[in-house]
C-alpha cells in the first residue's frame, strides 16, 4: 500500500488549484443512469477516483454498458437493454454509497437485491430511512445473508417524513419516486448541493422533481425516463480542504471554480477565525496569517450547517490556531479517530463523546500516522505540512477514494510531499 512522506514546518501554500467534479454528486448520478430504458446518459466533469471506478462496476454488474473516458472526464452509460436486478456483493461491499442503486433498480425492475454496504469506519451507518421510505411506497423488504431484497410490482407515490435529513436516503427515495405512480413528498429531506445536482439530472431525463435544496421534495412519477447529459457539480469538500490548507499554512491560494454558496458554512467559520476569504471571477481566494487567527467553536450539521466531511480537516486548522477551539460532531459518532493519530504528532486535545476541545498553537512534530477514513487522511496530510520534520501517512487507499492527485496539487502549491509505494 502507498504512503506519503511530507517534510513539514515551513510550508506556505501559494498559487492556483483546480477542483474536480464532486465525488458525492457523481455516485448518485451514476445510480440514476440505471433508470432510463431509452437513450444514453453522459456525465461530464467526472472525477477520476476509486469510488467512481467502484460505482461504474456496480452499474456494469447489472449488465449496463459503462464507458469511462478518463481523458475527457466523461462517463457514458447505455442502460437500454434489460438489466439485472442484483447488485454484486464484490463491489457493493467496498462502498457504502452503492446502496443508492437500490431505489433505481427497484423502480425500474420491480425487484432488487443489493448487498448491505460497507464503507468508511465512521460510526454506525444504518439504512433504516432508505428502507422505511421504500416501504411507504409499497415495497416489501426483507433481509437475509447480508442482502436486502425489495419487491414492488409498481411503486406508489407516498408521503414520507424522514427522522433525519439523510443524504443517501433522500437520493434513493427521490430516484425511486421518479417512476412511481402518482406524487411522492419527502419531508425533512436533505438539502445538500449534491441533492440539487441529482434533481437537475433527473429532470433532464424527463422526471418531475420539485423543491430540491429545500426541506420538502415533491416528485410526480412519470412512466419512463430517457438518457440525458449532465455536468457534475464542483466538489465543495475538495475545495474546502484546499481552503483550510491555505489558511493553516499562512498561504495565499485561489481555489478555481469553487462555488461560494456551497461552501458558505465553512467560509463563515474561516472569516470568524480571521482568515481572508474573497470571491474572484475565477474562484475563491484564501489568504491568512496563522499567528493572527482566533479559536472558534464549530458544530457539524446537515447542510446548510457545517459539513461533517470538513470536520477532520478543520480540526487540523484548529490545531495551529492559538487558544482553545471546540469541535462538536453531531452527524456521525466515532468520527474523531484522526485526533488520536494527531496526538502522536503532539496535538493536545480532550474528547468527550461528540465534543473535542483542541488546545491549538502548540508545537507539532512529524510522526508516522495511519489514515483511518477518507477525510481523516486529508487532515493528517495537512497536519504533516505544518508539523516540524517528517510525517509518513500510511493507508492511502482511503484518500484515493475521494481526492484526485492530492499530493500533486499540494506540491504545485509549494508543499514538500511525495508518494511512495510500500511494495
Ligand atoms: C453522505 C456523504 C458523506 C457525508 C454524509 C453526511 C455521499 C456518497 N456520502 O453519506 O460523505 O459524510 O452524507 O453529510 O454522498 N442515518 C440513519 N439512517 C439511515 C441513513 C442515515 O440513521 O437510513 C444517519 C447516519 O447514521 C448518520 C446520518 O444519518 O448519522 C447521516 O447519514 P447520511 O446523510 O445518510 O450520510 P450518507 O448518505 O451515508
Amino acid at each position: 500500500m502507498d504512503k506519503f512522506i511530507i517534510e513539514g514546518g515551513q510550508t506556505r501554500l501559494e498559487g492556483d488549484v483546480v477542483i474536480e467534479g464532486a465525488k458525492n454528486a457523481v455516485l448518485p448520478l451514476l445510480a440514476a443512469t440505471i433508470l432510463p430504458k431509452n437513450g444514453k446518459s453522459v456525465l461530464k466533469n467526472v472525477p477520476i477516483l476509486l469510488d467512481v471506478f467502484t460505482m461504474n462496476n456496480v452499474v456494469r454488474g447489472l449488465d449496463i454498458e459503462v464507458d469511462f473516458d478518463q481523458d475527457n472526464n466523461q462517463v457514458t452509460v447505455d442502460a437500454s437493454k434489460p438489466i439485472k436486478d442484483i447488485a454484486p456483493y464484490e463491489y457493493v461491499s467496498q462502498m457504502r454509497a452503492s446502496i443508492v442503486v437500490l431505489g433505481p433498480i427497484l423502480a425500474r425492475n420491480g425487484h432488487a437485491k443489493v448487498s448491505m454496504p460497507g464503507g468508511c469506519t465512521i460510526g454506525s451507518r444504518p439504512i433504516d430511512l432508505h428502507l422505511k421510505g421504500l416501504e411507504a411506497m409499497g415495497a416489501k423488504i426483507s433481509q437475509s445473508g447480508g442482502d436486502i431484497t425489495a419487491t414492488a410490482e409498481h411503486l406508489k407515490g407516498a408521503k414520507i417524513y424522514m427522522d433525519f435529513p439523510s443524504v443517501g436516503a433522500t437520493q434513493n427515495l427521490m430516484m425511486a419516486a421518479t417512476l412511481a405512480d402518482g406524487m411522492t413528498t419527502i419531508e425533512n429531506a436533505a438539502r445538500e448541493p449534491e441533492i440539487v445536482d441529482l434533481a437537475q439530472f433527473l429532470n433532464k431525463m424527463g422526471a418531475d422533481v420539485r423543491g430540491a435544496g429545500t426541506e420538502t421534495l415533491t416528485i410526480y412519477g412519470v412512466s419512463e425516463l430517457k438518457g440525458a447529459e449532465h455536468d457534475v457539480v464542483q466538489d465543495r469538500i475538495e475545495a474546502g480542504t484546499f481552503m483550510v490548507a491555505a489558511a493553516m499554512t499562512s498561504g495565499n491560494v485561489l481555489i478555481k471554480d469553487a462555488v461560494w454558496e456551497h461552501n458558505r458554512p465553512l467560509i463563515s467559520k474561516l472569516l470568524e477565525m480571521g482568515v481572508s476569504v474573497t470571491e474572484e471571477d475565477k474562484g475563491i481566494r484564501v489568504q491568512s496569517d496563522v499567528s493572527q487567527l482566533k479559536p472558534v467553536l464549530v458544530k457539524t450539521l446537515p447542510h446548510p450547517g457545517f459539513p461533517t466531511d470538513m470536520q477532520a480537516q478543520f480540526t487540523a486548522l484548529m490545531a495551529v490556531v492559538n487558544g482553545e477551539s471546540t469541535m462538536i460532531e453531531t452527524v456521525f459518532e466515532n468520527r474523531f479517530q484522526h485526533l488520536e493519530e494527531m496526538r502522536r504528532m503532539g496535538l493536545q486535545t480532550e474528547i468527550l463523546r461528540e465534543t473535542a476541545i483542541i488546545h491549538g498553537g502548540k508545537e507539532l512534530q512529524g510522526a508516522p500516522v495511519m489514515s483511518t477514513d477518507l477525510r481523516a487522511s486529508a487532515a493528517l496530510i495537512l497536519t504533516g505540512m505544518v508539523a516540524n520534520g517528517e510525517t509518513v501517512v500510511g493507508k492511502l487507499s482511503h484518500l484515493d477514494r475521494g481526492y484526485y492527485h492530492f499530493h500533486h496539487k499540494l506540491a504545485s502549491l509549494g508543499a514538500s510531499i511525495k508518494r511512495f509505494s510500500e511494495d
